[in-house]
C-alpha cells in the first residue's frame, strides 16, 4: 500500500493511486534486438500484460487501462495486423478463465470493437454478460482512439435528445465510463507523446514515460513510476 508523501489539493479520484493506464510500446524494438520478428515482439507483450496486471492487484490500484491497439494500428502490415488480433482472441479466452475462476476482477474491452472480428465480438459480449461491479478492472484498449471515443460520446449523447452538451454527459458515454479518470499514464519504450490514448480522460493525469520496453517492464519499472507519481504535487489547476 502506496500513500502520498505531498497534501493533494483537489483530489480527481482520492489521494491513493487507484488508476493507471499504459501505452504498452516497445514490443517491435525488444523483437529487433533478439532478431525477431515484430508479432514475437507482441506475443512477450501479452504475456507481460499478466505479470502487470498481478502487481497492479499487489500495489492495490483498482483500475488499469492497457492500450493494445489503435485505430491508427490498422495502417501496419496485414501479418502484424494478424497476429494482434490473434492475440487478442487469446487474451479474450484467458479473461473469461479468469474471471470465471476469480469474482475480484473483470476485464473491460474498450474502442470501437463492433468492426472487429466475430470471434472477438462474441467473446466481448461474453465478457461484458459477466461483468457485475468487480473491483478491480483491467481496461484493454482494442480499437480504439482518444479522438474517436470524444466524437462518439457526444454522438451518443446527441442521440439520447441532449441539446447543450456537458462534461458529465460525455463522461458517461466514454467506452472508459465507470473507470476513474487515470491518475497516473505510463509509456514504455522511451516516446514523449500520448499517441490519441484517453484524450478526454488525461486532462490532469501525471506522465510517466521510460525507456523500458513494454516486454521489459516488471516491478522494480512499476514501483519506479508510482515512486515518481508519489513524489509530483497535484494541484490540479489550484496553487
Ligand atoms: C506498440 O509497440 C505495441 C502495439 C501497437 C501493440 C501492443 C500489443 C500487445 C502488448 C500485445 C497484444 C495484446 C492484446 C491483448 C491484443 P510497437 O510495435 O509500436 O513497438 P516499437 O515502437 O518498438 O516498434
Amino acid at each position: 500500500m502506496f500513500f502520498k508523501k505531498k497534501t493533494v489539493q483537489t483530489p480527481v479520484t482520492d489521494e491513493r493511486l487507484n488508476s493507471v493506464a499504459i501505452i504498452m510500446d516497445g514490443n517491435g524494438r525488444w523483437a529487433k534486438r533478439r532478431a525477431l520478428t515484430r508479432s514475437a515482439g507482441h506475443v512477450a507483450g501479452a504475456a507481460n500484460i499478466k505479470n502487470v496486471l498481478r502487481l497492479a492487484r499487489d500495489f492495490d490500484i483498482h483500475y488499469l487501462t492497457l492500450y493494445a491497439f489503435s485505430t491508427e494500428n490498422w495502417k501496419r502490415p496485414k501479418e502484424e495486423v494478424d497476429g494482434i488480433m490473434k492475440l487478442a482472441v487469446q487474451y479474450l479466452d484467458s479473461a473469461i478463465d479468469e474471471m470465471k475462476k476469480n469474482d475480484q476482477i473483470c476485464f473491460r474491452f474498450v474502442g470501437d470493437t463492433s468492426v472487429l472480428s466475430d470471434e472477438i465480438q462474441e467473446r466481448i459480449a461474453l465478457v461484458r454478460s459477466m461483468d457485475h461491479g468487480q473491483p478491480f478492472v483491467c481496461n484493454v484498449a482494442l480499437n480504439y482512439g482518444g479522438r474517436d471515443e470524444i466524437l462518439h460520446a457526444a454522438n451518443e449523447a446527441v442521440k439520447d435528445g441532449i441539446t447543450h452538451i456537458t462534461a458529465q454527459d460525455i463522461d458517461e458515454r466514454l467506452y472508459t465510463a465507470g473507470t476513474p479518470h487515470p491518475d497516473l499514464l505510463i509509456r514504455t519504450g522511451g516516446e514523449m507523446r500520448v499517441s490519441n490514448f484517453l484524450l478526454w480522460q488525461i486532462a490532469y493525469t501525471e506522465l510517466y514515460v521510460t525507456k523500458t520496453l513494454w516486454p521489459d517492464f516488471g516491478r522494480k519499472e512499476f514501483l519506479g513510476a508510482i515512486d515518481a507519481f508519489y513524489g509530483r504535487d497535484r494541484r490540479f489547476g489550484g496553487l
